[in-house]
């Protein structure tokens, strides 16, 4: 069976399989990254997720296949842009299994039951994989940042075009 879940204090024991996870992911991309984005992912550590597990403004949630952690994705809140649901980061651990697109589909349900218009996050321009993966899925490009290395998408949960 296959699940998303949105990690607790009950799921401390896991943690190290979800910074696991994200590391591998990391390595993965880490060359198509050229600025901070992958350095400041690093410092998430299981210290990091477990005093953030009761943060109002983060979420870290698994993707489980049988009860086996076998996805993350972490999700925050923007202060400034309160009608947003951002995506930090999301790794599949077996790439093309539909891991990715149901931790997705999980983010966009629970962010329209938030009642949030958009959802967003920043890829890196050379992650051609993610950013189909995103298309495909309905986001849309707005604007490029940190010296046009990166590449802001939303998601707009209403049905509206941005542009
Ligand atoms: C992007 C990512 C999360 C997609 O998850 P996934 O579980 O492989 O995706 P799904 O199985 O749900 O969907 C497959 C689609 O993802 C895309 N995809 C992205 N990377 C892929 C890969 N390495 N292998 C196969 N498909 C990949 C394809 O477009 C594929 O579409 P298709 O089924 O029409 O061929 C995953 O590839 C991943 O962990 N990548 C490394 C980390 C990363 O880049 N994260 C995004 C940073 S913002």
């Amino acid at each position: 069976m296959k699940t998303c879940k949105i990690l607790t204090h009950n799921d401390e024991i896991i943690i190290p399989d979800f910074v696991q996870i994200l590391n591998q992911g990391l390595d993965e991309i880490e060359d198509l990254y050229k600025g901070n984005q992958i350095k400041k992912a690093r410092r998430i550590d299981v210290g990091n997720i477990i005093s953030n597990l009761n943060n109002k403004d983060k979420r870290f949630v698994g993707h489980f296949t049988d009860d086996y952690l076998d996805g993350i994705l972490i999700e925050k809140q923007d202060e400034a842009y309160t009608d947003t649901n951002d995506i930090g980061w999301l790794v599949a651990k077996e790439k093309g299994k539909g891991i990715g697109s149901k931790l997705l589909l999980d983010c966009i349900e629970r962010t329209k039951q938030r009642n949030q218009k958009f959802l967003a996050l920043g890829v890196s321009r050379y992650n051609e994989k993610a950013i189909d993966f995103y298309k495909k899925h309905g986001f849309e490009f707005d604007i490029d940042y940190d010296e046009g290395n990166m590449l802001l998408f939303y998601k707009n949960l209403e049905g509206e075009k941005l542009k």
